[in-house]
């Protein structure tokens, strides 16, 4: 039995050492040095390149080293009959939990305009006219693991948080919606929008013009999820007509972001080098190590994707 790591794009040399520091014993690889197909059993992968995987003929399990799964389903070669098992880490939600409190203070504070203000010298009484936390509405798209812990870090903070999901939730202090027909209303209510979903055919491109025309005027959004969900070319018209104040960008269609993308220098627009909530190997491998223990002996794995929904 071997395990190979397939994560060009991720630190594969650090996963390899914590594995060989956690289990002397096992068999590592490293992409793309194989070695022989039939013997590897175990993929790490973050960004697998096409085909990769579908060309180990034992492959049993997939872990992605990551919360998200669209970097596998990505691939048209996926091997659909492979399970699938996601990141779901206290270190990943703490880090996704401060990225969005963050932000979503910066723009509760009206922090964007200070600063241009204090770039042009300019003292404006009207910034302290600020709106109380429980007078903004903070709308929050998806409410699985990191959604879910967002929601409880904001609602502590006494704003007026609404979720939104595909099945219902009740969930201490925040208004809860669901499906396509819950969409509108949560919308509505949402100055600060955050997007936390899943990338699945259901929600690419949702981030679009029809969405930012039935938030409130100069409305915010966080965009922490996957660059997919946003539909690039209706951002900077939604900034231009003032529906939207502000965003902040983690993730890009494109990633790094090319260095003449045009939100590099947008006034309006934060960009951060997907960096809101980092996999910390030296805890995901030993959840890693236990779930193979528990395939081997014929257990069910932890944090299982359902391939059918794509998340
Ligand atoms: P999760 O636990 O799977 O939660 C996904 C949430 O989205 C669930 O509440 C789910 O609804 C909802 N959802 C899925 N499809 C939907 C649809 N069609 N309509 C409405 N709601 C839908 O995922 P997570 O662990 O919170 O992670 C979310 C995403 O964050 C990941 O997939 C990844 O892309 C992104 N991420 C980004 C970073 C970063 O550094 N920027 C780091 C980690 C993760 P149900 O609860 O009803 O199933
Ligand atoms: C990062 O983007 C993740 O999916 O964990």
């Amino acid at each position: 039995m071997a395990i190979l790591i397939i994560a060009s794009q991720d630190r594969p040399d650090w996963w390899a050492r914590e594995l060989r520091t956690h289990a002397p014993e096992l068999d590592i690889r490293i992409w793309p040095e194989v070695g022989d197909v039939d013997d590897v059993e175990y993929v790490l992968a973050w960004k697998p390149p096409r085909g990769a995987l579908a060309c180990l003929p034992n492959l049993a399990v997939v872990f992605s080293l990551g919360a998200g799964v669209d970097h596998l389903f990505a691939d048209p070669e996926f091997p659909a009959h492979v399970a699938v098992v996601r990141v779901i880490d206290p270190y990943l939600t703490a880090g996704m939990r401060e990225y969005v409190v963050l932000h979503t203070l910066h723009y509760h504070k009206n922090q964007p305009a200070l600063d241009r203000q204090q770039r042009d010298h300019v003292w404006d009484d009207r910034a302290r006219e600020l709106r109380q936390a429980d007078e903004q509405g903070v709308g929050i798209l998806g409410l699985g693991e990191l959604g879910r812990s967002c929601a409880e870090a904001l609602t502590r903070l006494e704003f007026d948080v609404a979720g939104w999901s595909r099945t219902p939730k009740d969930l201490p202090g925040v208004t809860c919606f669901e499906g396509r027909g819950g969409l509108d209303a949560l919308l509505a209510r949402s100055r600060i929008l955050i997007c936390l979903l899943p990338l699945t055919t259901e929600t690419e491109g949702i981030l679009d013009t029809e969405l930012f025309s039935k938030l409130p005027n100069g409305s915010y959004l966080i965009n922490a999820a996957r660059g997919g969900h946003l539909v690039e070319e209706d951002l900077i018209p939604a900034l231009d007509d003032g529906r939207l104040t502000h965003v902040t960008l983690d993730v890009f269609r494109t990633e790094p972001l090319p260095a003449d993308h045009p939100f590099w220098d947008h006034p309006q627009i934060t960009v951060t080098p997907h960096n809101a909530a980092i996999t910390d190997p030296r805890s995901i491998v030993i959840q890693i190590l236990a779930d193979i223990e528990r395939h081997t002996s014929g257990a069910a794995l932890s944090n299982r994707v359902d391939i059918g929904l794509g998340y």
